[in-house]
């Protein structure tokens, strides 16, 4: 897709984006990157960070490290915070994409089952963010986005865990906007709705239910990567320093529906 973005949007400035090696965060990854950032994609699997790492770099010319940390533990976040700072000189972007999902109904849920979803996405999305903040972005300001969902902008059966951990990121989201806003901090969400060609979807939406779900789309199609990514660099860039605690929603329409993607 053609960037109706400057490609110098984000020179100067270093990433971190969570998740980055697939999906959502590799796409907000490379275009970080192609508009002048430098950046750092972080996994629990190095196979997932360090081939993506390699492609971004070749095909953009900014540095791209691929480190190895898993979100859900504080330590191996302030380890990888600080080699960013110390590597690239800075970090003035989060991006907590990092997150996990299966359907799984609530009654045969496990309490290890519902605690690994909200360590990973709410907890993560607090270690990532809070040692951002006490290494960099306290003194020099900064941004953190945060990739949510609207699974629980309603009720949506068999997705409890995941609806909690992101109620939870969006209440982080509007806390921390508010906390960190006078120290040059904006903190905002991205809630995307079914999104194609992404693990989310090859577990919650694959085959025929992908197509029955598009046709439940007021705009009759799924959405891809790229309207994430785009949405990411505006929310990102200058001409949106006055959205600060925002949740923008982008999935069609579907949500208003009271339907939220995920079709048993
Ligand atoms: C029921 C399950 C389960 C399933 C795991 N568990 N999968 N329970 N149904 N399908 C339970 C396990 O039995 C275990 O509980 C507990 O969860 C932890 O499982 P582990 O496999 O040990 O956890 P771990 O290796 O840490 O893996 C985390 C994971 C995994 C979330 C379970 O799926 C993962 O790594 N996912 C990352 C990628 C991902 O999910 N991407 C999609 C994001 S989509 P017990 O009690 O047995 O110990 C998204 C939004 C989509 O976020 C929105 C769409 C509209």
């Amino acid at each position: 897709m053609t960037s109706i973005f400057r490609d110098d949007l984000f020179s100067g400035r270093v990433a971190l984006v969570t998740g980055g090696g697939t999906g959502i965060g590799l796409g907000i990854a490379e275009a970080l990157a192609r508009h002048g950032a430098d950046l750092a994609i972080v996994s629990r699997k190095a196979e997932n960070v360090g081939p993506s790492a390699d492609r971004i770099a070749g095909a953009t010319g900014r540095r791209c490290l691929a480190l190895t940390a898993d979100v859900r533990q504080p330590e191996a976040v302030e380890a990888a915070v600080d080699q960013i700072v110390a590597e690239l000189g800075g970090l003035e972007i989060v991006v907590n994409n990092a997150a996990g999902n299966f359907y799984c109904p609530s009654g045969e849920l496990s309490p290890n089952g519902f605690g690994t979803v909200i360590d990973i996405d709410a907890k993560g999305t607090w270690n990532v963010s809070r040692a951002a903040y006490r290494a960099r972005m306290k003194d020099h300001g900064g941004q953190i986005l945060n990739i949510s969902a609207t699974l629980h902008h309603g009720g949506t059966p068999g997705q409890v865990h995941v609806a909690a951990a992101k109620a939870a990121v969006d209440a982080m989201t509007r806390t921390l906007a508010v906390e960190w806003g006078s120290l040059g901090i904006r903190v905002n969400a991205i809630a995307p709705g079914p999104i194609a060609e992404t693990e989310g979807a090859r577990r919650l939406f694959s085959g025929e239910r992908a197509d029955r779900l598009q046709r439940m789309i007021p705009t009759r199609r799924l959405g891809t990567i790229d309207d994430i990514v785009s949405l990411a660099l505006f929310v990102l860039s200058e001409a949106a320093s006055n959205i600060n605690g925002a949740v923008i929603v982008s999935d069609g329409g579907l949500s208003l529906t009271g339907r939220f993607g995920i079709e048993p």
